[in-house]
């Protein structure tokens, strides 16, 4: 392992020794650039990072473009009505193809105008075409491994993680009943933030912060006090945000809700940077990929049924995302500016229901960084 010593031996500790008390990791962790590139090789290019939804692009030759780890993409629609993520970047001399969102019936370059097919086969290459030895078939866009897990569309750079479905068993349960499938995109948004992308995953994913934070917006709805936590599996983690009871529930908006699923949301981490709080009628998510040791993206969305963008409230869930997203940001810059402290260290964890989840993450990063 070539990740520092200290977090070397922490990450071993959090393996090997049976009841460890629960601390956080070494502060190197979350600022370090030779982490960030070994998280990168190990972790980022073999795993299923998410990069949207389905539902941005419901027409055939729909398309947005988006970019993980200086690999350009295009996720577009196909004339089957399929999703494919396929390079962006030309086949001829390497200029980025398309550009934001849209609809086309065909990626044309805009540099020597090669234009390629919905599923990346070479359409037309203008003059090159009638060069001795020129074979279209070499200049097709490579395609990415992708799935579809309700609604929402991860890739795999490397083409050999594992099955998604195998690396999620046991999380679908807790999922599947709020239909996050049947709710759609309101505005899908791309930020970058001074911050190391595991302080916003694991704030995201840790209910102990809810009171003292958001105590104006998600603390009336989702006290820290209520936060009970799911075993985590392989590839996951997570927790129930049960709703106060000065709070209204939820309508059982879908008959397989249950009343429990009607009074709380359900927090949800699969590794390793997806994260989401999905609830009865919409669900704010973030896709979270680091760009250096303390940078990171975030492309975050509130999705939501059909009912709430009728009743006008879509725009509204998405502003009140935007207000707590504000406030933990104020916090996570502090949190990266006190790490960089001479005297910053490993800090105790609270209770399983508050910061399990947090601790579950450390198990995966400790098997994934030791591979
Ligand atoms: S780089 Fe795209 S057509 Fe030349
Ligand atoms: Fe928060």
């Amino acid at each position: 392992m070539s990740v520092p010593h200290d977090i070397a031996i922490a990450l071993h500790e959090r393996l090997n020794t049976a009841n460890a008390v629960p601390k956080s990791m070494p502060p190197s962790f979350y600022r370090d650039h030779a982490v960030y590139e070994e998280e990168v090789e190990k972790i980022f290019l073999k795993s299923w990072v998410c990069i949207g939804r389905a539902d941005e692009i419901p027409k055939v030759g729909d398309y947005y473009t988006v970019e993980i780890f200086n690999e350009p993409l295009i996720v577009a629609r196909q004339s089957d009505e399929s999703v494919a993520v396929l390079s962006n970047v030309c086949r001829h001399r390497g200029s980025l193809i398309m550009q934001g969102s849209g609809n086309e019936k065909r990626f044309t370059c805009p540099y020597h105008r090669w234009s390629y097919h919905l599923d990346g086969g070479l359409l037309a290459a203008p003059i090159v075409d009638k060069t001795p030895g020129f074979d279209a078939k070499q200049c097709k866009l490579p395609t990415f491994k992708s799935v579809n897990w309700m609604g929402w569309i991860f890739v795999n750079l490397d083409g050999k993680a594992g099955e998604f479905a195998d690396e999620i068993q046991g999380l679908d349960q807790y999922v599947k009943n709020y239909h996050p499938e049947e709710m759609r995109s309101v505005n899908a948004t791309t930020e970058y933030w001074d911050l190391n992308w595991k302080c916003l995953a694991e704030n995201f994913m840790e209910g102990y912060h809810l009171t003292p934070v958001h105590r104006k917006t998600l603390h009336p709805m989702t006290p820290t006090k209520l936060c009970e936590k799911i075993p985590g599996g392989e590839g996951y983690t997570g927790y129930k945000s049960h709703y106060s009871d000065t709070f209204e529930g939820r309508k059982q908006v879908h008959p397989d809700m249950t009343t429990e699923e009607c009074k709380q949301s359900m927090m949800v981490w699969i590794y390793p940077s997806f994260v989401a709080a999905i609830s009865p009628n919409s669900s704010v998510y973030m896709s979270i990929t680091p760009t250096g040791g303390s940078q990171l993206q975030t492309r975050w969305d509130v999705i939501a049924r059909e009912s709430v963008f009728e009743s006008g409230e879509a725009e509204e869930r998405h502003e009140f995302a935007k207000a707590f997203n504000k406030e933990d940001r104020e916090r996570l810059i502090d949190v990266q500016h006190g790490l960089q402290s001479r005297f910053a260290t490993r800090g105790y964890l609270a209770p399983p229901d508050l910061e399990g989840t947090v601790w579950d993450f450390y198990e995966y990063m400790a098997k994934k960084l030791s591979l």
